[in-house]
């Protein structure tokens, strides 16, 4: 199976765990992709029914509501029983880094108000630290040279996204982003407590003890982590 293959399948696995009459959050990025579309296969079919969902990025709201499933604001659910989101990183402690597709602070703000978070990924996302995939922030453009040279100081090795034009990636909240290469994280906790406390920062995408089943795609079939 290719990469594209196994991300199909734990995202058709995933699908599994959503139930009838449930608010659900859908994550964003390719993986995802694969579940937003069985959902609405198995939506359709009337197998699941009485949904709601709650979309972190425009990519997934209109791939959800071209299928019919019907979505709210984070604003107007009072609670969200199960988010499904990709990841780009896992480590052996089950922490995690997203953000490869810039929707992190949305990702974060729907996981951290959701019952249960699932992650779906293939085999090639787990590692034993993270780091080797560059660290996502969400920076506020007014005084983002001042935060860079910030994490500059931290020797956190930032590098501004740019898109193929040179110009800095746009958020959904039209902020900016900085990937941290710092290779390896030792401690997560004390970094994103760092991250936390930056004023010009608005999300990192260090999402640690937010999620309590992976699904990891492997050649030989879909394996679940409780
Ligand atoms: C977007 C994310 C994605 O979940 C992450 O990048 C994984 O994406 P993909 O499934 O395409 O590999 O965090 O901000």
């Amino acid at each position: 199976m290719n990469q594209d293959e196994l991300k199909k399948a734990v995202g058709v696995k995933s699908v599994d765990y959503i139930k009838s009459d449930t608010v659900v959050g859908l994550g964003t990025g390719s993986t995802v992709y694969y579940m937003i579309e069985e959902l609405g296969k198995r939506y359709q079919s009337g197998e699941i029914k009485n949904i709601v969902a709650v979309t972190t990025s425009s990519r997934s709201e209109k791939q959800a509501q071209s299928l019919g499933i019907p979505t709210k604001d984070l604003n107007d659910v009072d609670h969200i029983d199960l988010t499904i989101d990709g990841a780009d990183q896992i480590d052996k402690n089950y922490q995690g880094i997203k953000g490869g597709g810039a929707a992190h602070l949305l990702e974060k703000m729907v996981a951290i108000n959701s019952t249960k978070n699932i992650w779906i990924v293939d085999q090639s996302k787990m590692a034993d630290t993270l780091g080797s995939f560059p660290l996502p922030l969400e920076v506020i453009p007014f005084g983002c040279q001042k935060t860079f040279e910030d994490l500059q100081k931290e020797n956190l090795k930032p590098e501004f996204r740019l898109d193929e034009n040179g110009k800095c990636v746009l958020t959904h909240n039209k902020n900016y982003v900085i990937d941290l290469k710092v290779g390896t994280i030792e401690h997560p906790h004390l970094l994103a407590d760092w991250l936390d406390h930056q004023v010009g920062i608005v999300a990192h995408g260090l999402f640690l003890d937010i999620v309590n089943t992976i699904i990891v795609g492997f050649e030989d079939g879909p394996k679940v982590i409780d």
